[in-house]
């Protein structure tokens, strides 16, 4: 992973410098954290890709519960309790599941309470599900109280008649969800009290329902355990959290109160929503935060690049991209409509390259600061790498903001008014 900011960012080596000096006693924190190596620490998480114990738990379940008969893994969460796994899951599946219909085991994610969508989901899965073997049900709630989970945990359940031989449900050891969970017999997986749903990917969260599909966990787990040693460098120069987490401060500080996540893959949208809750959720309080958004390119210069080009300069961009697209076409030698003579024998990668070059050149000359981050490519490995680098800098920009990442005490006050709501009906 490239991180590149220098002659963009609008931000000088001295500010950097400065603002290195308020990270020098966090990072050391962070340090300790990671050689404590439990879950005592509100930033304990960082700790989860190293954690054997985890995966010893996930992979014997997996084996009571996989086999080749498995078509669909039912995620059934919200927030940190499935943005993180649909991140993964739409990155490398999900963005392609209509045009590879074939491809099984595929994942539905019931977040919302949409009642169109959970009639339907309702409907297909009695239709479709003929044995036990063809479902997994695993539902998520670090509280076990979420209104919205277990609600489509009820709904989803009473059209399967097995149900209950098929549901993995994980939650906090303490939580109610848990205790009634294994009175009943049922599989249960642990999250760690310290971690918070948004930190949570690399814990049974979201390591379960995505060893159901085959993934190899190693390989995301690699990824996360070399950031996480970069990303806690005491060499701020060499550690791209904290510079990322610098110059997002510094750009807040003069003015650009958005950060706007450019993905130059659409598969990587899911993504950017892991990460919006991620930064939205750990940063927005005490009056303050940074709103984070999401643009796709190109698709977005079509819709918002008038508006990021041309109208008010409130926004710090991060562009993200690859260096290995992967799979790649061109377009033939003889056209069909020969138009353009400059595509002719262009493969699409070299077309996205040329895009994102000139959206780089037209930002500079429009005075607008960014940041790139360049993945090698779109893998696994990848995929843990950026997660926990993510992680880490939200970390430190927490700190740089004096505001505590890792609570949300506002998102609690809402399910508290829903239930009396509910309570009163
Ligand atoms: O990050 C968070 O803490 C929240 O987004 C929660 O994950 C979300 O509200 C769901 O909560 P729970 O996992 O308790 O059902």
């Amino acid at each position: 992973m490239l991180f590149r900011y220098e002659d963009s960012s609008h931000v000088t080596k001295d500010e950097v410098a400065a603002q290195a000096q308020h990270l020098e006693e966090y990072i050391k924190r962070l340090t300790k954290v990671a050689e404590a190596d439990n879950y005592m620490y509100e930033e304990s998480s960082i700790n989860l890709p190293f954690d054997e114990s985890i995966l010893e738990k996930i992979h014997k379940l997996k084996s009571k519960y996989v086999n080749s008969n498995l078509k669909y893994v039912l995620d059934i969460g919200i927030g940190g309790s499935n943005l993180g796994t649909k991140a993964i899951y739409d990155a490398l599946y999900g963005y392609f599941d209509l045009i590879e219909p074939d491809r099984y085991p595929k994942m539905i994610f019931a977040d919302t309470n949409d009642p169109t969508y959970i009639y339907k989901l309702y409907k297909f899965i009695k239709k479709n599900i003929k044995s036990p073997e063809e479902i997994i049900i695993n539902t998520i709630s670090k509280s076990g109280k979420t209104t919205e989970t277990l609600v489509n945990l009820e709904i989803i359940s009473s059209g399967i008649p097995f149900a209950k031989d098929r549901l993995v449900i994980t939650t906090s050891y303490n939580s109610d969800l848990w205790k009634t969970a294994r009175s009943l017999n049922l599989d249960c997986l642990p999250v760690p009290n310290k971690v918070g749903g948004r930190f949570s990917v690399f814990s049974s969260v979201g390591l379960f329902p995505l060893a159901c599909l085959g993934i190899d966990l190693s390989e995301l787990l690699k990824g996360a355990m070399e950031a996480r040693r970069v990303c806690l460098n005491k060499t701020v120069s060499k550690n791209p959290s904290a510079l990322s987490a610098i110059i997002i401060f510094e750009n807040y500080v003069k003015g650009k109160l958005i950060n706007d996540n450019f993905f130059f893959h659409p598969e990587l949208e899911s993504l950017g929503k892991w990460y919006r809750q991620l930064m939205g959720e750990s940063i927005g309080k005490d009056g303050k935060g940074i709103t984070p958004t999401v643009s796709i390119g190109s698709t977005d210069l079509h819709s918002m690049g008038q508006l990021y080009l041309g109208g008010i300069k409130d926004k710090l961009f991060t562009f993200i991209s690859t260096k290995n697209s992967g799979a790649n076409i061109s377009v033939p030698q003889e056209p069909v409509i020969e138009l353009l003579s400059e595509i002719e024998e262009k493969s699409t990668s070299e077309i996205m390259d040329a895009i994102l070059a000139g959206v780089k050149i037209a930002f500079a000359k429009n005075d607008l600061p960014f940041i790139e981050v360049i993945l090698d490519d779109i893998t696994l490995e990848s995929l843990g790498q950026f997660m926990q680098f993510k992680m880490v800098e939200i970390m430190y920009l927490g700190h740089l903001l004096g505001v505590n990442a890792f609570d949300q005490p506002s998102v609690e006050s809402y399910k508290q008014e829903t239930r009396k709501i509910l309570l009163e009906k």
